[in-house]
Protein backbone atom coordinates (compact mmCIF):
# COMPACT_ATOMS: atom_id res chain seq x y z
CA UNK A 1 0.00 0.00 0.00
CA UNK A 2 2.66 2.10 0.71
CA UNK A 3 4.82 2.08 -2.28
CA UNK A 4 1.75 2.61 -4.58
CA UNK A 5 0.39 5.38 -2.51
CA UNK A 6 3.15 7.27 -0.72
CA UNK A 7 1.30 10.84 -0.73
CA UNK A 8 -0.90 9.03 1.48
CA UNK A 9 1.38 6.93 3.60
CA UNK A 10 3.36 9.97 4.12
CA UNK A 11 0.51 12.01 5.68
CA UNK A 12 -0.35 8.88 7.76
CA UNK A 13 3.21 8.57 9.01
CA UNK A 14 2.89 12.85 10.07
CA UNK A 15 -0.15 12.10 11.58
CA UNK A 16 1.46 9.55 13.88
CA UNK A 17 4.79 11.18 14.54
CA UNK A 18 3.63 12.16 17.85
CA UNK A 19 3.74 8.67 18.69
CA UNK A 20 7.48 8.95 18.27
CA UNK A 21 7.66 11.70 20.63
CA UNK A 22 5.78 9.18 22.93
CA UNK A 23 8.30 6.50 22.67
CA UNK A 24 9.27 6.11 26.04
CA UNK A 25 5.99 5.75 27.16
CA UNK A 26 5.52 2.30 24.44
CA UNK A 27 4.90 -0.62 26.20
CA UNK A 28 8.11 -2.92 24.94
CA UNK A 29 7.48 -7.26 25.37
CA UNK A 30 10.33 -9.52 24.49
CA UNK A 31 9.77 -13.13 23.61
CA UNK A 32 11.91 -16.16 23.62
CA UNK A 33 14.76 -15.77 20.98
CA UNK A 34 14.04 -18.19 17.77
CA UNK A 35 16.70 -19.84 16.68
CA UNK A 36 17.12 -22.05 12.82
CA UNK A 37 19.35 -23.45 10.23
CA UNK A 38 19.95 -21.61 7.18
CA UNK A 39 17.51 -22.37 4.06
CA UNK A 40 14.83 -23.23 6.79
CA UNK A 41 11.61 -21.45 6.87
CA UNK A 42 10.55 -20.20 10.49
CA UNK A 43 7.73 -18.47 11.96
CA UNK A 44 8.20 -15.44 14.51
CA UNK A 45 4.97 -15.03 16.24
CA UNK A 46 4.31 -12.98 19.80
CA UNK A 47 2.52 -15.02 22.35
CA UNK A 48 -0.20 -12.61 23.67
CA UNK A 49 -1.84 -10.41 20.97
CA UNK A 50 -4.17 -7.74 22.49
CA UNK A 51 -7.35 -8.44 21.09
CA UNK A 52 -8.15 -5.49 19.31
CA UNK A 53 -6.22 -4.01 17.37
CA UNK A 54 -6.31 -1.35 13.63
CA UNK A 55 -2.40 -1.87 12.55
CA UNK A 56 -0.19 -4.23 12.14
CA UNK A 57 3.39 -3.96 11.31
CA UNK A 58 6.73 -6.56 11.39
CA UNK A 59 9.91 -4.75 11.37
CA UNK A 60 13.44 -5.89 10.64
CA UNK A 61 14.89 -3.38 12.42
CA UNK A 62 13.68 -0.09 13.95
CA UNK A 63 13.90 1.59 10.70
CA UNK A 64 12.75 -1.17 7.94
CA UNK A 65 9.21 -2.51 7.94
CA UNK A 66 8.52 -5.68 6.27
CA UNK A 67 4.91 -5.42 6.05
CA UNK A 68 1.84 -3.81 7.71
CA UNK A 69 -1.55 -5.04 7.91
CA UNK A 70 -4.71 -2.64 8.30
CA UNK A 71 -8.29 -3.21 7.42
CA UNK A 72 -7.20 -6.89 6.77
CA UNK A 73 -5.09 -5.89 3.89
CA UNK A 74 -1.29 -6.62 4.11
CA UNK A 75 1.12 -4.45 2.47
CA UNK A 76 4.57 -5.16 1.57
CA UNK A 77 7.60 -3.34 1.81
CA UNK A 78 10.76 -2.96 -0.72
CA UNK A 79 12.82 -4.83 1.47
CA UNK A 80 14.91 -8.43 1.23
CA UNK A 81 12.46 -10.13 2.39
CA UNK A 82 9.39 -9.50 -0.16
CA UNK A 83 9.67 -12.40 -1.91
CA UNK A 84 10.25 -14.72 0.95
CA UNK A 85 7.51 -13.79 3.74
CA UNK A 86 3.74 -14.20 4.37
CA UNK A 87 1.62 -13.37 7.72
CA UNK A 88 0.26 -15.96 9.17
CA UNK A 89 -3.85 -16.34 10.59
CA UNK A 90 -2.32 -15.45 13.73
CA UNK A 91 -0.40 -12.63 12.61
CA UNK A 92 2.91 -14.79 13.12
CA UNK A 93 5.71 -13.66 10.71
CA UNK A 94 6.54 -16.52 8.20
CA UNK A 95 9.81 -16.49 6.59
CA UNK A 96 11.11 -18.77 3.96
CA UNK A 97 14.49 -19.82 3.59
CA UNK A 98 15.90 -17.76 5.99
CA UNK A 99 20.01 -17.21 5.89
CA UNK A 100 22.69 -15.69 8.34
CA UNK A 101 21.83 -12.41 7.14
CA UNK A 102 18.53 -12.73 8.56
CA UNK A 103 19.68 -12.74 12.02
CA UNK A 104 18.29 -9.61 13.86
CA UNK A 105 16.21 -9.05 16.64
CA UNK A 106 12.53 -8.44 14.77
CA UNK A 107 9.85 -6.07 15.99
CA UNK A 108 5.88 -6.26 16.17
CA UNK A 109 4.47 -2.91 16.50
CA UNK A 110 0.72 -2.66 17.17
CA UNK A 111 -1.27 -0.32 17.18
CA UNK A 112 -4.62 -0.59 19.51
CA UNK A 113 -7.74 0.96 19.37
CA UNK A 114 -7.47 4.69 20.52
CA UNK A 115 -4.04 5.10 19.31
CA UNK A 116 -2.20 3.17 22.03
CA UNK A 117 1.18 1.60 20.48
CA UNK A 118 2.69 -1.95 21.83
CA UNK A 119 6.02 -3.68 20.45
CA UNK A 120 6.88 -6.98 21.13
CA UNK A 121 10.41 -8.25 20.47
CA UNK A 122 11.94 -11.49 18.92
CA UNK A 123 15.54 -12.28 18.21
CA UNK A 124 16.29 -14.88 15.28
CA UNK A 125 19.62 -16.52 15.26
CA UNK A 126 20.08 -18.05 12.01
CA UNK A 127 23.13 -20.61 12.08
CA UNK A 128 25.17 -22.49 8.89
CA UNK A 129 25.05 -26.39 9.57
CA UNK A 130 28.75 -26.74 11.35
CA UNK A 131 31.47 -28.10 9.39
CA UNK A 132 33.02 -31.57 9.53
CA UNK A 133 35.94 -31.55 11.80
CA UNK A 134 39.39 -32.95 11.04
CA UNK A 135 41.40 -33.74 14.01
CA UNK A 136 44.69 -32.69 13.36
CA UNK A 137 47.40 -34.59 15.70
CA UNK A 138 49.64 -32.02 17.09
CA UNK A 139 51.96 -34.35 19.49
CA UNK A 140 52.33 -37.77 19.70
CA UNK A 141 56.02 -38.02 21.88
CA UNK A 142 56.47 -40.83 24.20
CA UNK A 143 58.09 -40.15 27.76
CA UNK A 144 59.23 -42.88 30.13
CA UNK A 145 56.31 -45.50 29.99
CA UNK A 146 53.73 -42.75 28.94
CA UNK A 147 52.92 -41.20 25.70
CA UNK A 148 51.14 -37.59 25.69
CA UNK A 149 49.16 -36.35 23.14
CA UNK A 150 47.67 -33.18 21.54
CA UNK A 151 45.26 -32.85 19.32
CA UNK A 152 43.63 -30.19 17.79
CA UNK A 153 40.01 -29.90 15.85
CA UNK A 154 39.84 -26.16 15.04
CA UNK A 155 37.28 -24.64 12.55
CA UNK A 156 38.08 -21.45 11.77
CA UNK A 157 35.55 -18.47 12.16
CA UNK A 158 32.67 -19.76 13.68
CA UNK A 159 31.55 -20.00 17.18
CA UNK A 160 31.77 -23.63 18.05
CA UNK A 161 31.47 -25.87 20.93
CA UNK A 162 34.12 -28.51 21.22
CA UNK A 163 33.60 -32.06 23.06
CA UNK A 164 36.04 -34.29 23.20
CA UNK A 165 35.26 -38.10 24.50
CA UNK A 166 37.07 -41.00 24.87
CA UNK A 167 35.90 -44.33 25.72
CA UNK A 168 35.40 -43.75 28.97
CA UNK A 169 33.16 -40.77 27.99
CA UNK A 170 33.67 -37.02 28.23
CA UNK A 171 37.18 -35.08 28.84
CA UNK A 172 36.25 -31.81 28.17
CA UNK A 173 34.05 -29.25 26.12
CA UNK A 174 33.34 -25.92 26.42
CA UNK A 175 33.13 -22.69 23.54
CA UNK A 176 36.64 -22.87 21.55
CA UNK A 177 38.03 -25.27 23.38
CA UNK A 178 39.43 -27.14 20.22
CA UNK A 179 42.91 -28.23 21.53
CA UNK A 180 43.03 -31.67 23.81
CA UNK A 181 45.79 -32.39 25.85
CA UNK A 182 46.78 -35.20 27.57
CA UNK A 183 48.64 -37.32 28.67
CA UNK A 184 48.13 -41.27 29.03
CA UNK A 185 49.94 -44.66 30.40
CA UNK A 186 48.82 -48.14 29.40
CA UNK A 187 46.27 -48.17 32.25
CA UNK A 188 44.46 -45.45 31.29
CA UNK A 189 44.51 -44.97 27.36
CA UNK A 190 41.28 -44.86 25.43
CA UNK A 191 41.08 -46.81 21.87
CA UNK A 192 39.90 -43.81 20.39
CA UNK A 193 39.58 -39.58 20.89
CA UNK A 194 36.50 -38.17 19.24
CA UNK A 195 35.80 -34.05 19.08
CA UNK A 196 32.24 -33.17 18.32
CA UNK A 197 31.96 -29.58 17.21
CA UNK A 198 28.29 -28.34 17.61
CA UNK A 199 26.98 -24.96 17.13
CA UNK A 200 23.18 -24.27 18.00
CA UNK A 201 21.73 -26.10 15.49
CA UNK A 202 23.92 -28.86 13.98
CA UNK A 203 26.98 -31.26 15.14
CA UNK A 204 28.77 -33.32 13.50
CA UNK A 205 32.05 -35.43 14.80
CA UNK A 206 35.67 -37.04 13.73
CA UNK A 207 37.33 -39.58 15.35
CA UNK A 208 41.35 -40.37 15.50
CA UNK A 209 42.33 -43.97 17.35
CA UNK A 210 44.98 -45.21 19.51
CA UNK A 211 47.38 -48.06 19.78
CA UNK A 212 50.08 -48.60 22.62
CA UNK A 213 52.68 -47.11 23.23
CA UNK A 214 52.20 -43.97 21.75
CA UNK A 215 50.40 -43.98 18.06
CA UNK A 216 47.42 -42.26 16.30
CA UNK A 217 45.69 -43.29 13.46
CA UNK A 218 43.31 -41.96 11.28
CA UNK A 219 41.34 -45.08 11.20
CA UNK A 220 41.00 -48.25 13.45
CA UNK A 221 42.03 -52.14 12.77
CA UNK A 222 38.43 -52.97 14.32
CA UNK A 223 36.86 -50.63 11.56
CA UNK A 224 38.88 -52.09 9.07
CA UNK A 225 37.63 -56.10 10.34
CA UNK A 226 34.20 -54.92 10.27
CA UNK A 227 34.17 -53.77 6.54
CA UNK A 228 36.25 -56.81 5.53
CA UNK A 229 32.99 -58.88 7.85
CA UNK A 230 30.42 -56.83 5.65
CA UNK A 231 32.28 -58.20 2.55
CA UNK A 232 32.78 -61.79 3.60
CA UNK A 233 29.25 -62.72 5.85
CA UNK A 234 27.48 -62.99 2.03
CA UNK A 235 29.71 -64.47 0.61
CA UNK A 236 30.36 -67.32 2.78
CA UNK A 237 27.00 -68.66 2.91
CA UNK A 238 27.16 -68.37 -0.86
CA UNK A 239 30.33 -70.77 -0.75
CA UNK A 240 28.47 -73.05 1.51
CA UNK A 241 25.73 -73.48 -1.19
CA UNK A 242 27.66 -74.72 -3.55
C1 LIG B 1 9.65 -23.90 3.07
O1 LIG B 1 8.49 -23.45 2.41
C2 LIG B 1 8.47 -23.70 1.00
C3 LIG B 1 7.26 -23.03 0.41
O2 LIG B 1 6.09 -23.41 1.08
C4 LIG B 1 8.47 -25.20 0.77
O3 LIG B 1 8.49 -25.47 -0.61
C5 LIG B 1 9.70 -25.79 1.42
O4 LIG B 1 9.66 -27.19 1.32
C6 LIG B 1 9.79 -25.39 2.88
N1 LIG B 1 11.07 -25.82 3.38
C7 LIG B 1 11.20 -26.51 4.51
C8 LIG B 1 12.62 -26.85 4.90
O5 LIG B 1 10.24 -26.84 5.20
C1 LIG C 1 -13.21 -5.63 20.06
O1 LIG C 1 -13.98 -4.90 19.15
C2 LIG C 1 -15.27 -5.45 18.91
C3 LIG C 1 -15.94 -4.63 17.82
O2 LIG C 1 -15.62 -3.29 17.88
C4 LIG C 1 -16.07 -5.44 20.22
O3 LIG C 1 -17.33 -6.03 20.02
C5 LIG C 1 -15.30 -6.23 21.27
O4 LIG C 1 -15.94 -6.17 22.51
C6 LIG C 1 -13.89 -5.72 21.41
N1 LIG C 1 -13.12 -6.60 22.32
C7 LIG C 1 -12.33 -6.15 23.26
C8 LIG C 1 -11.65 -7.20 24.08
O5 LIG C 1 -12.15 -4.97 23.47
C1 LIG D 1 38.73 -16.26 8.55
O1 LIG D 1 38.84 -14.88 8.80
C2 LIG D 1 40.03 -14.29 8.28
C3 LIG D 1 40.11 -12.86 8.72
O2 LIG D 1 38.89 -12.38 9.17
C4 LIG D 1 40.04 -14.43 6.75
O3 LIG D 1 41.22 -13.89 6.22
C5 LIG D 1 39.93 -15.90 6.39
O4 LIG D 1 39.82 -16.03 4.99
C6 LIG D 1 38.71 -16.53 7.03
N1 LIG D 1 38.73 -17.95 6.78
C7 LIG D 1 37.67 -18.65 6.40
C8 LIG D 1 37.87 -20.11 6.22
O5 LIG D 1 36.57 -18.13 6.23
C1 LIG E 1 46.62 -41.43 33.26
O1 LIG E 1 47.30 -41.72 34.44
C2 LIG E 1 48.44 -40.88 34.70
C3 LIG E 1 49.15 -41.39 35.96
O2 LIG E 1 48.24 -41.70 36.96
C4 LIG E 1 47.95 -39.43 34.87
O3 LIG E 1 49.06 -38.58 35.07
C5 LIG E 1 47.20 -39.02 33.63
O4 LIG E 1 46.65 -37.70 33.79
C6 LIG E 1 46.08 -39.99 33.32
N1 LIG E 1 45.49 -39.62 32.06
C7 LIG E 1 44.18 -39.52 31.87
C8 LIG E 1 43.74 -39.12 30.50
O5 LIG E 1 43.37 -39.72 32.75
C1 LIG F 1 29.52 -38.89 15.65
O1 LIG F 1 28.77 -38.82 14.43
C2 LIG F 1 28.05 -40.02 14.14
C3 LIG F 1 27.34 -39.83 12.82
O2 LIG F 1 28.16 -39.18 11.90
C4 LIG F 1 27.06 -40.32 15.25
O3 LIG F 1 26.43 -41.54 14.98
C5 LIG F 1 27.79 -40.39 16.58
O4 LIG F 1 26.84 -40.55 17.61
C6 LIG F 1 28.59 -39.13 16.82
N1 LIG F 1 29.35 -39.30 18.05
C7 LIG F 1 29.46 -38.36 18.96
C8 LIG F 1 30.27 -38.66 20.15
O5 LIG F 1 28.92 -37.28 18.82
Amino acid sequence: MCSQRWEWCLALELLMLPHLFLATSIQGHSEHPVTAISGSNVSLQISSLPANYTQLTWLYTADQKILEWESKRTSFFNSKFKERVRLNQNHALYIYNVQKEDSSTYILRVLEEYGREKEWYISLEVHDPVPKPVIQIWKTQEVNNACHLQLSCMIPNQSINYAWYGDSGLFSTGLQNFVLEITVEPQNYSKFYTCQASNPVSSKNDTVYFTLPCKLARSSGVAWIATWLMVMVPIVPGLLWT
